[in-house]
């Protein structure tokens, strides 16, 4: 059985090893990696194609590294306990999977999975993800459009990607848990202070979004000694600064062989409201 539905006529999907079928004949066929295609032609937007393949990379060595393992393991813990015995769990914006594999790992452990999907724009990025683990389907699609059955889902999982409330409000159940990571006031202060004259704090917040109501807020911190320029370089090419830096500031990171940095999350845990 598959968590997804058909992006053209919403039935259910029919999943054999080289496509998805629904019963109105409409075929979408897996990649080589096993995920599937199911963005709508007129749901590609050139503006927000997704991560590049480049920034796919450096995420997945970076991730695969360790660094952010206690943000992994954090999300377990919440995961395990909010999943209802064999729930049905979406990560929106999987990116390359580390997140998704992990709680995955970890809920199928304890039989609370009964199926897991990922989806993203990238296609890169899913490249990596079908890889890390075959028990999770993995599409690409927008979270705006999200090819899942209205209030089809127990656990969404949403890691530093957008955030999508009207698809999340839809297709989660009622009763249903939404983690939502998002960076605290100092993460990546220190790579910050090397990239900016000025780098100011992120925002922390905690916003009662419509159908949602929180049951915690769980911070996150470790402190990364990134040991060499690579691992340094793979940090900056996954954040949105790679975007924004002036060219002093980037070259600034280039000399650095060594970078003591602080990584701070806050994952924002929600119960959807019956409606
Ligand atoms: C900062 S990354 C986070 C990826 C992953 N959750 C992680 O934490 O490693 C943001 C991700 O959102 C994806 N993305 C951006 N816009 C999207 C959209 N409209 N629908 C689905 N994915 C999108 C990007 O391709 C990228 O993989
Ligand atoms: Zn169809």
């Amino acid at each position: 059985m598959s968590l997804f539905r058909c992006p053209l006529c919403a039935s259910p999907l029919t999943r054999t090893d080289r496509t998805y079928t629904c019963p109105k004949g409409h075929s979408f066929d897996r990649a080589r990696e096993g995920y599937v295609h199911l963005l709508p032609a007129n749901q590609k937007h050139a503006k927000d194609p997704g991560d590049d393949k480049e920034m796919a990379a450096a995420r997945n060595r970076f991730l695969s590294g360790g660094w952010y393992a206690p943000l992994r393991e954090a999300l377990c813990r919440l995961a395990l306990t909010y999943a209802p015995a064999g729930a049905s769990v979406l990560d929106a914006g999987c990116g390359e999977g580390y997140y998704t594999a992990g709680v995955y790992a970890a809920l199928s452990e304890t039989g609370q999975v009964g199926q897991m999907a990922g989806v993203d724009l990238s296609k890169p990025s899913l490249r990596w993800a079908a890889r890390r683990e075959k028990a999770v389907e993995f599409a690409v699609a927008s979270v705006y459009h999200l090819p899942v059955a209205d209030t089809s889902v127990d656990l969404l999982l949403n890691c530093f990607s957008p955030l999508a409330l009207d698809e999340f409000r839809r297709v989660l159940r009622p009763g249903g848990v939404y983690l939502y990571v998002v960076p605290a006031a100092r993460h990546l202060w220190e790579l910050k202070e090397v990239l900016y004259d000025g780098p100011y704090l992120n925002k922390e917040e905690d916003i009662p979004y419509e159908g949602f109501s929180y049951l915690e807020v769980v911070p996150v911190e470790a402190v990364l000694e990134l040991p060499d320029r690579d691992t340094i370089r793979d940090l900056f090419s996954m954040t949105p600064y790679r975007w924004k830096t002036p060219k002093a500031g980037a070259a600034r990171l280039e000399e650095l062989d060594h970078l003591r940095v602080a990584a701070a999350f806050r994952v924002h845990v929600f119960h959807r409201e019956p409606a």
